[in-house]
């Protein structure tokens, strides 16, 4: 379901107060409102920012599975360029921005929280890029159609990876190329799975339990359903 922001609360505005416009560090090329040191609004407990009206802040972290697809897009850019791209479960908008950046014709970036939205909107233009940005859940949509799906750590928690594995299987299957970032998640698909790449993620222990994480970049393949 999509979440609603409180009465109020200004997402932009909470985004731009709590966070620091910084590089990530697989993804030099782009710089994010990310938490920091400084601004460590991960720390805050789920309801302190509960009572701030915000969810917790996904958006604020570069996850190691959307820097290591964004990396894979850069180094790569004929995967996207020309073509229709959605970054599904976007965060900081992270990989839709990589790929606007190799060239794709248009990029949507889609996350059911509604800050989420409001950082993918302001990484973009921190970035010069042009993308548009939703918090529908696309997952009860079957109707729209994309030439590529990119998908950075979404595999962190049931049921969400069980049924994000089954909606992106049918796009497979309907001809979309789909790719997925992943830190080696537990509930990462185990099947239909090519290994496209591997990249060491330096991460924070705030986040993880580790400084770097091995993080591979994954093509779920199309079987016939
Ligand atoms: C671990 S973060 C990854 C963010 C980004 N892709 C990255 O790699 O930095 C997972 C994101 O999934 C989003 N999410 C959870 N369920 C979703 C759904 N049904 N549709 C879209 N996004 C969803 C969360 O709000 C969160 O921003």
């Amino acid at each position: 379901m999509t979440r609603s922001v409180p009465k109020g609360t200004d997402p932009a505005a909470f985004i731009e107060r709590n966070t620091q416009l910084l590089d990530c560090p697989l993804v030099p090329e782009i710089k994010l409102h990310l938490a920091s040191e400084i601004v460590p609004i991960w720390q805050l407990t789920e309801e302190e920012l509960a009572k701030q009206g915000v969810p917790p802040p996904f958006w604020a972290f570069a996850w190691a599975g959307g820097q290591a697809l964004s990396r894979y897009i850069l180094d790569h850019p004929e995967r996207v360029r020309g073509k229709s791209v959605l970054d599904f479960a976007a965060g900081s908008g992270i990989v839709a921005i990589a790929a606007g950046m190799a060239g794709a014709s248009s990029v949507l970036a889609a996350d059911i929280d509604p800050f989420s939205v409001a950082a993918c909107r302001l990484n973009a233009t921190a970035n010069g890029i042009d993308i548009d940005a939703t918090s529908d859940n696309l997952l009860t949509d079957e109707s729209m159609r994309w030439d590529v799906i990119l998908a950075g750590d979404i595999c962190y928690e049931q049921p969400l990876a069980s049924q994000v594995e089954d909606w992106l299987s049918r796009h497979a299957a309907n001809g979309t190329t789909v790719l997925i970032g992943d830190p080696g998640r537990t509930y990462l698909p185990k099947e239909n799975m090519e290994k496209l790449i591997s990249y060491a993620v330096k991460t924070t222990r705030e986040l993880e339990d580790m400084d770097v994480r091995n993080t591979t970049v994954w093509q779920l393949e199309a079987k016939r359903l």
